[in-house]
């Protein structure tokens, strides 16, 4: 049986990545991805800036991904974007591109929750990886979310726990702003604490009910941890990094990995995935591979570049939505809190 081939532009606006993709059905043909530095210099995501930023870059990385997948526009079958959730300005700035694109080129157009394109960025086909089976639990750990949803199928989800507070990627990036690391932190942090003795230094674990998560304590600990060192040792910071990195990455990855497991133990499923940016981090790679061992799990890492924010996410929903027919109205508004449930 020889599968029709239905070409899917995906675009991606929703914090401080603009994203184009084009995709062949399940497989991705390019993923271009602008950054934006500027809010390197602000220690944070400015969404003012990451709007107008979202402005100027749209056009271009449209046009790198199609030339890219070497696709005309012409022979486009559906745009996807993402509806939300997100920053309501830089939503906008995809949301209107993708509608006006469908409708010069009269095709389909298709809304995508971020949330959900996070977990089902691992039915991307990929050679190199086994996509999961239903059901299983999915950790999506980024700057923005931190959640734990049961995947029942494609468009039926549960979430089981998520952060009543910052996001994981937040408690990375908001330590490492404390230890004077430029933003975003969290890789930096990820790579000092490679060297450094994880047992150095001790950080209490939150005690949050059932599945939920909370960082908001542990980011004020570190605060009062390292006013109380330097007051002692001025170069308190500078002599110990490596160890202090290693020491929040360990707290932090507790307190995922005490979690990710009572939700299996609650639910009796031993499949689970992970997508986000903060998916990248070699530390909760090595805990997974380590529950397969200990524990008999079957784990599922994407590909980087399908971790952190992009487009090409965005386009595998909009092929399995495309397949069901589920397109929507020109009238579909951006919706900054969106769940997918
Ligand atoms: O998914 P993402 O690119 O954007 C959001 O939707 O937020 O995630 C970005 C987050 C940042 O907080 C960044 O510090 C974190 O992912 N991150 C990491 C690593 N790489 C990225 N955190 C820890 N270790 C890493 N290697
Ligand atoms: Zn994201």
């Amino acid at each position: 049986m020889t599968v029709e081939k239905k070409y899917i532009l995906a675009i991606e606006s929703s914090c401080d990545d603009t994203s184009a993709a084009v995709l062949c059905n399940n497989k991705v043909l390019s993923n271009v991805v602008a950054a934006q530095e500027i809010h390197e210099q602000y220690g944070g995501v400015v969404p003012e800036l990451a709007s107008r930023a979202h402005q100027q870059h749209i056009v271009p990385v449209v046009h790198q991904a199609l030339a890219k997948a070497n696709i005309d526009k012409k022979r486009l079958s559906a745009i996807a974007f993402t509806r939300g959730p997100g920053l309501m300005g830089s939503l906008l700035v995809g949301t209107s591109f993708a509608k006006s694109l469908a409708l010069g080129l009269d095709v389909p157009l298709i809304g995508v929750n971020h949330m959900q394109a996070h977990i089902l960025a691992h039915f991307i086909d990929d050679v190199d990886r086994e996509k999961p089976n239903f059901p299983f639990l999915a950790m999506t750990i980024s700057g923005g979310h931190t959640q734990i949803v049961l995947v029942k199928n494609y468009f039926d989800m549960e979430i089981l726990g998520e952060t009543l507070d910052d996001a994981v990627g937040e408690a990375f990036d908001k330590s490492a702003k404390l230890l004077g690391l430029p933003y975003p932190g969290g890789p930096l942090i990820d790579k000092h604490a490679q060297q450094g003795n994880a047992k150095a230094f001790e950080f209490p674990k939150p005690k949050v009910d059932g599945l939920n998560f909370s960082f908001s304590g542990l980011k004020t600990s570190i605060l009062y941890f390292i006013q109380r060192e330097t007051r002692k040792h001025p170069d308190f910071v500078k002599k110990n990094l490596h160890d202090i990195c290693a020491s929040i990455q360990y707290t932090i990855l507790e307190i995922l990995m005490e979690k990710l497991m009572a939700a299996s133990a609650q639910t009796g499923i031993k499949e689970v995935a992970i997508g986000g940016g903060v998916a990248a981090n070699s530390g909760i790679r090595e805990r997974l591979i380590g529950a397969e061992r200990t524990l008999g799990w079957k784990t599922h890492v994407p590909k980087f570049e399908y971790c952190t924010d992009n487009a090409a996410m965005i386009g595998i929903v909009g092929y399995l939505k495309y397949l069901e027919g589920d397109f929507s109205d020109q009238d579909i508004a951006a919706k900054a809190r969106y769940t997918i449930q």
